[in-house]
């Protein structure tokens, strides 16, 4: 259990980091060129609707079968999480990080799909509905007359992934509270309290689960301090303990990778640069300092070893395995710089294409050896996002990555969805065509144990129809195009992250 000294810890960390403290700046009125921008750019394109303002009062509705039928034996909810109000008052946010939680959960069953999405009421998002205006700063966004925070949960958005612990969803963030909701209704009850003295403590959006124990590893960071914390979580959601890193380089942290015997972290070279009037205006891309890889030891986190990589930048990984030598190895999708995240995401805000700022991140192999030396190795040419892995084989050796990928014919979003085997090299994708813009595939074992057997699901944006769709793969041959495809009879702004519950 929580030792004293980590708790007062962790509360030194809410009162001195995370993003609490930052300054109230009033921003410019007037007509705002970034609204006006994106009202142009929707009236043009439809694949701006990847990044519109869901109604306030949500989505609800039957998903029509277009395609195929259901895979007997695929029953179960998904959902997904995403940012889904991005103006108020004719201003719009700069970055695509900022816009308030909406969840979604798609229902499977019986042959038919129902949908839901609605709003996470969060505190910022029940002050600004009733407000009208947009009161708090953004990760990249300082709207006209936001006032300071008291804390990180003052500007939680809760938009960022989903997972079910215990009898709780919870709508993750990274900078502040999970915020726990009815898996049922979606209903908010609040952010998730692990234990005394730790409220608003970063718990980020990408925890991992060990297959064997049920147990919920997560981590938080405080890059103004150069701190992670680590989260580990009973499978009933009890918190086992929790802790605080020192000495881990502000850079901006989001994923994480766990082995049978380590936590294991990448921190890019996206890194804190003193404090500017928004987050994300703190960091910059240095070209000249190395990604940093750590591992800490699962049974003693002040057991550290790192290893020097080329510089570069991640959001997110597949997965990690661990050689009885001590050697890691993970893959995961990297760039070379960290556009996406300083330009790319303002772009789409304005409801252009990303182009060259988009994902150029590419899916790597990169070995963390016993001796202290690290390489990495480029799997393949094309831009990827959202690499995946069977979530049975989390932590131990495996050879299947499922990721989205970009078409050359189409610079506004990813296409594609595809596999690789990490063993033999080989590739199987479907291409959706050029007006289909896919989402974070999943992967959803059945119930035989072997690797891969199971479904790929992702959710689309079908520009041409103007609707939002479900797609159903054989896992291991996605090159046989769709088992099964639903439309909505509307469009949902893109999430970021989802996770499954089979019935
Ligand atoms: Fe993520």
């Amino acid at each position: 259990m929580l030792s004293t000294n980590r708790r007062e810890a962790l509360q030194f960390l809410i009162a001195a980091g995370g993003m609490a403290g930052l300054p109230a700046i009033a921003g410019a009125a007037g007509e705002d060129p970034v609204f006006a921008a994106y009202q142009r750019n929707a009236e043009q394109d439809p694949w701006t609707l990847i990044v519109r303002d869901a109604p306030a009062d949500g989505f609800s509705g039957d998903a029509q079968l277009i395609h195929g039928q259901m895979p007997s034996g695929l029953s179960g909810t998904l959902y997904r999480n995403g940012p889904g109000r991005f103006s108020r008052q004719g201003w719009r946010y700069r970055h695509w990080f900022d816009g308030d939680g909406f969840i979604q959960s798609w229902q499977l069953a019986n042959g038919r799909v129902s949908h839901r999405g609605q709003f996470t009421q969060t505190d910022k998002w029940v002050e600004e509905e009733a407000a009208g205006r947009f009161l708090r700063p953004g990760f990249g966004s300082l709207p006209p007359g936001a006032s300071g925070l008291n804390g990180p949960d003052d500007m939680n958005v809760a938009n960022t992934s989903v997972m079910l612990v215990g009898d709780e969803l919870l709508a993750l963030w990274e900078g502040g509270s999970a915020w726990s909701l009815d898996p049922e209704t979606l209903e908010s009850r609040g952010p998730r309290r692990w234990g005394q003295g730790l409220d608003g403590v970063p718990f980020s959006a990408h925890p991992k689960v060990e297959p064997q124990t049920g147990i919920v590893w997560n981590f938080g960071q405080d890059a103004f301090n150069d701190r992670l914390v680590i989260w580990k979580i009973g499978p009933d959601g009890q918190l086992l303990d929790a802790g605080l890193i020192p000495d881990i380089p502000g850079g901006m942290v989001h994923d994480f990778v766990i082995t049978e015997r380590s936590l294991v972290f990448l921190v890019g070279s996206y890194r804190y640069q003193g404090r500017a009037d928004t987050f994300n205006g703190s960091f910059g891309f240095e070209a000249g300092t190395p990604m940093l890889a750590v591992a800490l030891d699962k049974n003693d986190w002040s057991q550290r070893r790192t290893w020097e990589l080329d510089p570069g930048f991640l959001f997110h990984f597949g997965g990690a395995w661990e050689s009885a030598d001590g050697e890691i190895r993970l893959d995961a999708a990297l760039s070379d710089d960290a556009r996406m995240v300083s330009q790319g995401a303002q772009m789409i805000m304005r409801g252009e294409p990303e182009g060259e700022f988009g994902s150029h991140t590419q899916h790597r192999l990169v070995t963390l050896g016993a001796g202290g030396r690290a390489r990495s190795e480029v799997l393949g040419p094309d831009y990827i996002e959202f690499p995946q892995v069977d979530p049975r084989f989390v932590g131990r050796r495996r050879r299947q990555t499922w990721h989205i990928a970009w078409s050359e014919a189409d610079e506004r979003g990813a296409t594609r969805i595809e596999r690789r085997d990490l063993e033999t090299g080989t590739q199987d994708g479907f291409d959706h065509g050029e007006h289909v813009f896919v989402e974070e595939p999943l992967f959803l074992p059945s119930e035989r144990g072997a690797e891969g057997e199971g479904w790929v699901i992702h959710t689309a944006l079908n520009a041409r129809d103007r609707r939002t769709e479900l797609h159903v793969f054989d896992a291991l041959r996605l090159s046989d195009g769709p088992l099964a495809s639903w439309q909505l009879p509307y469009a949902c702004p893109f999430g970021f992250h989802g996770c499954w519950r089979q019935a």
